[in-house]
């Protein structure tokens, strides 16, 4: 039987990770598109280096020419666009460059489908930062968005835009609304990632202090194994289709630094507000505290979904809880921990 064949681009990342391998199970040949100098490089990929169904590509979403040659040279059946600079903070010392690889990337890769095969399947990664500031306490694909930063705003036009050219050419494309998703493979720079691996580092004496922003934002956590799992499916539909996928549960910042530190068994006791505010230790050492430079010059509060259309439609469920998310990044951390020693 003839193997189908996905182009992932963003495939160095936590989801390009998971979903790779997730497509690798279900034996596609799996084109990756890999910038030749990663922002952070992380190694993600090396495992599946040696699989003969796994090809590497160099290309970049802000390098027009790069994306055409590659989309004509595989001809695959799906795209999966997971590529982006995917920092909201980052966004707005970067506006330019995340709109142009964001954005314009996200066309670029559309008018080469529209131009080199129009019956590709094409699946745009989407951002509960679209939503942004608003007034719904849950969010849905029905939800206006009101983005809050380069990155959300870039993101809507990408999700337009892509809806534009399913409207417009009949081309078969599809937009995830996906709602925070962390994993072991989660970028050092996001907060569950910094918070599991400060407090295991505070924990056996290796660091001093962790130092966060906003501790009241309000995020909807889900684990990317399982959300993979539901961007397959969006293009596994008969009709292309806009999704929400969420876990429906949210907390605080400052919730998951509680249940972190309850897993690790480091008791922490909070002291203070707003900028002045601590937690300590047993000594009644400081090792949490708070500092403007974290946080962004515009927040998004509160972010929780509602995936009724995705259970429905997909027959997706999230399975993995926060608590077992946060165990398992605490063991990948120890584990990281013991490898250094
Ligand atoms: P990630 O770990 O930061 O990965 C981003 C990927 O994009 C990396 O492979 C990166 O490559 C690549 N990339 C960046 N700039 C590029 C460029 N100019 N050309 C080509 N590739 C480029 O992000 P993630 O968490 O896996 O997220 C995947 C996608 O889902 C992103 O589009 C993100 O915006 C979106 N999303 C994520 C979440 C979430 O909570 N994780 C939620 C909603 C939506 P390098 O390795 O070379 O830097
Ligand atoms: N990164 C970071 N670092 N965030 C902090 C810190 C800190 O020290 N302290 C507080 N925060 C707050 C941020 O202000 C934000 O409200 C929240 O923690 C989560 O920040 P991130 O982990 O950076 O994620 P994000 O929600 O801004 O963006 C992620 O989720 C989006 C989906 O809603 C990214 O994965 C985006 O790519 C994704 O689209």
């Amino acid at each position: 039987m003839l193997k189908k064949k996905a182009i992932i681009f963003g495939v160095t990342g936590q989801d390009g990770y998971y979903l790779t391998k997730l497509l690798l199970k279900k034996n596609y040949i799996v084109h990756g598109v890999k910038r030749r100098s990663s922002s952070v490089p992380t190694n993600r990929i090396s495992s599946f280096l040696n699989q003969k169904n796994f090809i590497i590509h160099y290309g970049d979403l802000t390098d027009t020419s790069s994306i055409y040659n590659i989309i004509k040279t595989v001809k695959p059946h799906e795209i999966y666009n997971l590529a982006a600079q995917s920092h909201v903070g980052v966004s707005f010392y970067t506006p330019i460059f995340t709109a142009n690889v964001n954005a314009i990337g996200v066309l670029s890769i559309l008018e080469a489908i529209r131009t080199i095969k129009k019956d590709i399947k094409f699946y745009q990664a989407g951002t509960s930062e679209m939503f942004g500031k608003t007034a719904s306490r849950v969010q849905s694909e029905k939800t206006i968005f009101n983005p809050q930063s380069p990155y959300g705003a870039a993101k809507v036009f990408a999700h337009q835009i892509t809806r534009n050219y399913r409207d417009a050419y009949k081309i078969f494309a599809s937009n995830g609304i996906l709602f925070n998703h962390e994993s072991p493979f989660r970028g050092d720079n996001f907060v569950t990632k910094k918070i599991i691996s400060s407090l295991s580092n505070i924990k056996i004496g290796k660091q001093k202090k962790l130092v966060l922003g906003n501790l009241y934002a309000r995020r909807d956590w889900g684990h990317a194994a399982d959300y993979v799992e539901a961007i397959h499916k969006i293009l596994q539909q008969k009709k292309p289709d806009d999704y929400v996928i969420a876990t429906g549960r949210e907390c605080t910042i400052k919730e998951f630094v509680n249940k972190t530190a309850k897993i690790i068994n480091l008791k922490i006791k909070w002291k203070g507000r707003d900028l002045n505010e601590i937690a300590i230790d047993e000594k009644g050492k400081t090792i949490i505290s708070v500092d403007k430079k974290y946080f962004r010059p515009l927040e998004v509060d509160y972010l929780k979904g509602d995936a009724t259309k995705a259970k429905k439609i997909l027959k997706w469920r999230t399975k993995i809880t926060l608590e077992d998310l946060i165990k398992e990044m605490v063991l990948h951390e120890s584990k990281q921990l013991i490898k250094k020693s």
